[in-house]
């Protein structure tokens, strides 16, 4: 047992969960779209028998959104599906028929000029700016106070306008919001009061991967998960796994992990309602540093939910080293999944979890890992050596 009680994570059996309700299947059409994004091609699970036998358990699949479509996060499937979505929706019809984004981008030429907006902590708002380059449209980003140079310098080499505001993440979406006009699409990944259809949409975007998954375990012939663990901010991407894993007959736990001073869907799932945690959130797992779930998310995420976890910074930098020991280059945040599971195996406040048979040597575990090195100088400190010498970099922040 770690013998730190400041790093103890802390456990939520989620009180609100509902594990026999079902939700309607992932819409099948999105991982179509998907498919004609340029350089589509689904991310890599891997096996990590190192990972599996250091936390007793048969079996350790990493899902590795490190570099998906040219970019390092599996934010651009929410992104990219919902800004599409948005267009076809200004447009009053479906641009069909497109073979690629070039086609679809020369189709809709005359819309210029024309723009994109969206606040972000890094990912979400770099994916903006990557879909509006495609389409030929600008881009204004607006990002936290704090945001480091090499996430900013990322969104801008995408051509994108960024915009430093003076706040933090909800004081960004705020700005964004005042950009939408005839002109511009607001694309967010945040829901607030008559604004939900677009975060709904970002939620279906990233159901691609789970979709990938389910393909990659039936051709390698290994059955379900019996544990997911996801890295929840405002709960989008959760939303997603529930919707998923709770559209079919599957008796897995699915666990949230959050950090300890921004762990808002564990604080919200406590409560019974959704609750602010109120920052400054300075977690170094910068995509989750979020004070209040998504009201989108939230009805999916707090019944779809077994258990949730909240873990310090060391443990992401546990993450960011396991999963570099087997050749898979994550950044803070995208290594919180494997943070949990360390987390879940060895502290003592996380006993339960272990009590209730989820870990052990007949169980398959599954981390969804959504980051590269996004931050590559703070990569090396943590890690010790440079992401290209730890594995394939096709992106990092430029
Ligand atoms: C790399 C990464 N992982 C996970 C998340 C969490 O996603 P959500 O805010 O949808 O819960 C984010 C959000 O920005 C992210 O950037």
């Amino acid at each position: 047992m770690r013998p730190t009680a400041a790093a103890e994570a802390t456990l939520l059996k989620n009180p609100l969960a509902k594990p026999e309700q079902r939700w309607p299947a992932p819409d099948p059409s999105v991982w179509t779209f998907h498919r004609r994004m340029p350089a589509y091609s689904a991310t890599t699970l891997y096996d990590g028998p190192d990972l599996a036998a250091k936390y007793g358990v048969k079996r350790v699949l990493v899902k590795a959104e490190t570099q998906r479509l040219g970019l390092p996060s599996f934010k651009i499937l929410g992104a990219s599906w919902a800004s599409y979505r948005a267009l076809c929706d200004h447009l009053g019809f479906d641009p069909e028929p497109w073979a690629n984004v070039n086609d679809l981008s020369r189709r809709i030429a005359y819309l210029r000029p024309f723009s994109f907006a969206a606040a972000t902590d890094g990912n979400h708002g770099r994916a903006v700016a990557f879909m509006a380059r495609l389409l030929g449209f600008s881009c204004r980003i607006f990002v936290p106070k704090g945001t480091v140079p090499a996430r900013i310098h990322a969104i801008q080499n995408e051509g994108a306008e960024v915009t430093v505001v003076d706040g933090d993440y909800d004081a960004a979406v705020a700005r964004s919001a005042e950009e939408a006009s005839d002109r511009c699409l607001v694309i967010s990944d945040t829901s607030w009061p008559g604004y939900d259809v677009t975060p709904r949409r970002v939620v279906d975007g990233y159901t691609t991967i789970f979709l990938e998954i389910e393909q990659a375990l039936a051709a390698a012939g290994v059955g379900a998960p019996d544990v997911v663990i996801v890295p929840m901010g405002v709960g989008a991407f959760m939303s997603a796994a529930v919707s998923y894993y709770r559209s079919r007959p599957w008796t897995g736990a699915l666990v949230g992990v959050e950090p300890a001073d921004a762990n808002c869907i564990q604080a919200s799932a406590t409560a019974g309602e959704m609750t602010a945690v109120p920052g400054p959130h300075r977690s170094i797992m910068v995509g989750l540093n979020c004070g209040l779930p998504s009201p989108v998310a939230w009805p999916r995420v707090s019944t779809g939910v077994d258990w949730m976890v909240s873990i310090g910074d060391e443990r992401a930098r546990e993450g960011m080293r396991g999963l570099a020991g087997s050749g898979v280059v994550a950044g803070e945040t995208g290594a919180a999944a494997l943070g949990a599971l360390a987390a879940l195996a060895e502290d003592d406040a996380t006993a339960a979890f272990r009590d209730a048979g989820l870990l052990g040597p007949d169980k398959t575990v599954l981390l969804m890992i959504t980051e590269g090195a996004t931050d590559r100088g703070h990569y090396q400190a943590v890690v010790g050596r440079a992401p290209e010498e730890v594995g394939t970099i096709l992106t990092v922040a430029r």
